[in-house]
């Protein structure tokens, strides 16, 4: 059994954490399928609402298919979709709760209570966004840069690659190796005292 009570080496923290960035160019270099399967196999053990699991990758390899998805990108956003490595529709999926007996197998009545409930749809979106978050650091992790944006046309994307209406976009991402450091200094984050109370 793995002891999970030891903090991990410093090295490792500045690996995900504190040198990584979301804005780092890219190698010019494929990030393999092999590599998004070693990938799935981490940001996948995130914690979800009753293991609900409801995010999706649709991974834009073709040209042609990143051709489409670029016509739905912001003006900003659209050339560096086009140059990357990898780019994937972030996406979640609105009928999630069908897979319990698969995720839950002794819980399979959750599939009805979570399919029914008005508000699956803001927790299929919650949900997916904890997985997502899992899902850049993982590609830390494994030395990749996921470089995220919320810069796109949710409709034009989910009508071009969604047409059934099942799974609906909340980010694209892009995705490739690190190639250089990010052209500005890290933005600063919030202290402790702005984001911390205790009662
Ligand atoms: C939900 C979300 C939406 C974002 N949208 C965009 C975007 O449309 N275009 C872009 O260039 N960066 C986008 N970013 C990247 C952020 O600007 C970046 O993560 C932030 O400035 C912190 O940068 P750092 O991780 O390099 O410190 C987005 C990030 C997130 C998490």
């Amino acid at each position: 059994m793995t002891d999970t009570s030891r903090p991990v080496p410093n090295e490792l923290l500045d690996q995900l954490f504190r040198h990584a960035r979301s804005t780092t160019p890219f190698a010019d270099r494929e990030v393999t399928d092999g590599e998004l399967r070693a990938l799935h196999d981490l940001w996948r053990t995130a914690p979800t609402a009753s293991n609900v699991q409801p995010l999706r990758l649709l991974v834009e390899r073709s040209p042609e298919a990143r051709a489409r998805l670029g016509v739905h990108m912001s003006d900003g956003n659209r050339a560096k979709t086009l140059a990357a490595p990898l780019a994937i529709v972030i996406a979640a999926d609105t009928r999630a709760g069908e897979h319990y007996p698969e995720i839950h197998p002794e819980r399979p009545e959750l599939r009805e209570r979570w399919l029914s409930e008005p508000s699956a749809s803001d927790g299929t979106r919650f949900n997916a966004s904890i997985q997502f978050g899992y899902f850049v650091v993982a590609a830390r992790a494994v030395g990749l840069v996921v470089g995220p944006m919320g810069g796109f046309t949710r409709r034009g994307v989910d009508a071009e690659f969604f047409p059934d209406g099942r799974w609906r976009s909340i980010l694209v991402a892009n995705v490739g190796h690190p190639g250089g450091e990010a052209a500005s200094p890290r933005l600063p984050r919030l202290g402790y005292e702005t984001v911390v109370r205790t009662v």
